[in-house]
């Protein structure tokens, strides 16, 4: 390749490169990945190569596609993504060019080397990107005709060139994932306010069927004893089982009261905040909960709050949906850090947690350990049971 064509294609890049940057400010963010497409197909006629690809290190460190245009004919790009073994997944991680002229076996694994040659590719290159001083994926494309090297000007070139795109995919992904997390919230909110009629809807029943009758029940007798007592005739016995009822009543109201607003955690602390909730399902339903809280530190009442409303939602999910004999709740604090699992030997979930929407308690334990930077993880084995798995990174000021 001559050093004139070069330079005469390095200056028609850099043109290219101020019409293209000018156009990605104007287009819609939902248009970004055509736009991507459309400008790696031109990068790809500019700079005379048979196939290009952008590809991204994911938050687990593998590689995975984010954009890729061939020529016509020629397959696009087949790189073996996952295999973590890869030379890719070791080179871009490493912020390595990969520039190949001559397809040799020292760069690629066998199978790798096999493939292309089959395909007819004469030489590779693939260009580590940065976005904000981090690796964040690489550019790579393959020449199919006559090739003489790779110079290092096309080289820094084209990674600018990735650089800006791949800043502009980030930007991408990120409104998407909000756009997600808005229509999640929108959920949420509907979600909170249905609940909430419920939730007065059982209050109301519960006041009304229970405590309100077992009042009546009770001036009833005491009206009872009254009457004894003037005509003399007072049995201690009556006296003493109206008193026994009257304190049952009274702590079914505190009970009831606690899980309503549960001041107990400003009382007593989570931890016997948490026990007593246990207590008081295992004491509605024929469920054992077993309940393994270290002792832990003061914590900002908003977290304590969130932690409860997450055992509640748990427990709740157990009763309505798993059919268990067994809970295990347990609360570790580790090296700064709360890990909080409410776990169930009932039937489990056949189909993919995924594929669940709709349904918002899950979503709701999510979003209370987000809000402090925290992780929520649902699990259920092929053997039975479910997990609700959550961790959260206890930073300063998390605690009281
Ligand atoms: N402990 C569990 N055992 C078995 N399946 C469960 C368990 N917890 C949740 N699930 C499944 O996961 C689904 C989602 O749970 P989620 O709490 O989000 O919704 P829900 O309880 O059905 O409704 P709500 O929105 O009122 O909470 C449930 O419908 C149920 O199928
Ligand atoms: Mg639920």
């Amino acid at each position: 390749m001559s050093e004139t064509w070069i330079s005469s294609q390095l200056s028609e890049a850099e043109a290219f490169f101020s019409t293209v940057s000018r156009e990605f400010i104007e287009v819609d963010m939902a248009d970004i990945p055509t736009k991507m497409e459309q400008t790696l197909e031109q990068l790809m006629i500019l700079f005379d190569v048979g196939r290009m690809s952008m590809i991204r290190l994911t938050e687990e460190g593998l590689l995975e596609g984010a954009c890729s245009v061939a020529k016509d004919g020629i397959e696009k790009p087949r790189i073996h993504l996952a295999n973590p073994e890869g030379i890719y997944l070791k080179n871009i991680s490493a912020g390595n060019v990969i520039a190949v002229d001559d397809m040799s076996l020292n760069v690629m694994t066998a199978v790798e080397f096999e493939y292309a040659r089959m395909e007819g590719v004469i030489a590779h290159l693939i260009c580590p990107v940065e976005v904000r001083g981090k690796i964040w994926g690489a550019i790579t494309m393959s020449r199919f005709h006559e090739h003489d090297h790779w110079q290092d000007v096309f080289i820094t070139r084209i990674t600018t060139f990735a650089q800006y795109l791949a800043a502009i995919f980030e930007r991408y992904t990120l409104w998407l994932k909000t756009r997600e997390q808005q229509k999640q919230l929108v959920l949420l909110s509907r979600h909170l306010m249905e609940n909430q009629e419920v939730e007065r809807r059982a209050l109301s029943r519960e006041l009304h069927d229970n405590f309100s009758q077992r009042m009546a029940l009770l001036s009833i007798k005491a009206g009872n004893i009254v009457n004894a007592i003037e005509k003399d005739e007072v049995e201690v016995d009556d006296a003493k089982k109206l008193y026994l009822t009257i304190q049952q009543l009274a702590g079914d109201m505190q009970a009831l009261s606690r899980s309503l607003h549960p001041a107990i955690i400003e009382d007593l602390g989570l931890a016997a905040a948490l026990k007593a909730e246990c207590r008081r399902v295992g004491k509605l339903t024929l469920l054992e909960i077993h309940c393994l809280i270290d002792p832990l530190p003061q914590l900002a009442s908003a977290l304590a709050l969130n932690l409860y409303r997450i055992l509640q939602e748990s427990l709740g999910n157990v009763v309505k949906h798993a059919q268990a004999t067994n809970v295990f709740v347990i609360l570790e604090v580790r090296n700064n850090q709360l890990s909080f699992q409410i776990n169930d030997d009932g039937v489990g979930l056949a189909t993919d947690i995924k594929d669940k929407k709709g349904n918002l308690g899950l979503v709701s334990i999510t979003e209370r350990t987000q809000q402090f930077n925290g992780r929520a993880s649902f699990d259920s084995p092929a053997e039975g049971g479910f997990m609700v798995s959550i961790t959260i990174p206890l930073e300063d000021d998390f605690y009281e």
